[in-house]
């Protein structure tokens, strides 16, 4: 009987000082399984028990009972230590220094056609115009027939348009929008049009294969020539300043008639003439007319109760001049070193 006694009191020694040892949770769980499992040594004590005296038993079942109780208490002790400890580690090395500088994320920068288009279309909106834009993949239809460019006229030539197939090209100007917002029928119209052309050009300083346009179309009743020059002038002074001076040149446009090209006093010297302008004092800026009584017909709209006027400007030639930017290439190298200027 007190062999047993003294067996049990063995384990509870030998359990506890092995329990003191234990540095790691996970060998705290084997010191558990060695002693409470199964196969553990206070187990065996129980499974001994067919050799125990029955009227002992009751007493050996309690020596096991109580033996259990104690080592419990000190495996869950230790267990809280333990997980204390994990934890204590675990924050002292996964703490954030928060005096370290952060890492910059890297911003890119608007584009200055971004820039020049949000400031056009700003101009425009005030004037009551809304903003459409048309597909870049047109029809022939529209980008050359429906202007009044018919077959063989010398615009279509394949110089200087990409076509997809006989009836479809890479549009080579936003003016095919005019006939398909006047197709449309909504009268009195204010658009405004921007988006990206293709030319098969060569790239230079001043050309590129694929540039921007910034259409404009008005047709109402009574709109004459007078309109279009007011509305292209404050368009001029907004953009380049209350000083500037627009001047019309006659020109040549299959869609409008009478077709011109409006000039603005060179912003940097004011007209005098410079090395920006050329010496020429004055700046080359859009392609204006009278939309052409055809191009109205044929769109639908009666010629003989609307006028309207028509306007295309190159946008990056507005971003090249406003920015001083003197090599068309920048603009589509992209590189934010260069974008972060402006
Ligand atoms: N589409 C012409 C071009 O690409 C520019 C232009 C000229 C547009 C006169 C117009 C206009 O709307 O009236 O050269």
């Amino acid at each position: 009987m007190s062999n047993v006694q003294e067996n049990v009191k063995k384990i509870i020694e030998e359990a506890t000082a092995k329990i003191q040892g234990v540095d790691a949770l996970d060998a705290l769980n084997e010191v558990r399984v060695a002693f409470l499992g199964k196969k553990g040594q206070l187990t065996s004590v129980l499974k001994g028990m067919k050799d125990v005296a029955p009227e002992d038993r009751p007493k050996v079942g309690q020596w096991v009972n109580e033996a259990r109780e104690t080592i419990e208490k000190h495996l869950e002790e230790t267990k809280k230590d333990l997980e204390a400890k994990k934890l204590a580690l675990q924050m002292e090395s996964e703490t954030i220094d928060v005096t370290l500088p952060a890492k910059k994320a890297e911003m890119g920068h608007r584009h200055p056609n971004a820039i020049a288009l949000d400031e056009v279309e700003r101009i425009f909106i005030g004037m009551g115009y809304e903003v459409i834009e048309g597909p870049e993949v047109e029809y022939d239809e529209y980008n050359f027939e429906k202007l009044n460019i018919p077959a063989n006229h010398p615009a279509k030539d394949e110089q200087d348009t990409f076509y997809i197939n006989k009836d479809i090209v890479l549009r080579t100007q936003t003016s095919p929008v005019q006939a398909r917002v006047m197709e449309q029928g909504k009268l009195p119209i204010r658009m405004l049009s921007p988006g990206r052309v293709f030319r098969s050009d060569e790239v230079d300083a001043t050309h590129s294969p694929s540039f921007h346009q910034i259409e404009g179309l008005v047709i109402d009743k009574n709109i004459t020539f007078a309109d279009l020059k007011g509305t292209l002038e404050v368009f001029a002074r907004e953009l380049f300043g209350p000083d500037t001076k627009t001047k019309f040149r006659p020109h040549h446009f299959p869609f409008t008639e009478p077709s011109a090209e409006m000039d603005v006093s060179c912003f940097k010297c004011g007209g005098k003439g410079c090395r920006f302008c050329k010496g020429e004092g004055w700046i080359e800026i859009l392609g204006c007319g009278m939309v052409h009584p055809h191009v109205l017909e044929m769109c639908g709209i009666d010629p003989t109760e609307y006028t309207g006027f028509a306007f295309g400007v190159g946008m990056e030639r507005i971003a090249l001049l406003k920015y001083e930017i003197d090599d068309m290439r920048l603009l589509y190298e992209n590189d934010v070193r260069f974008l972060k200027q402006f």
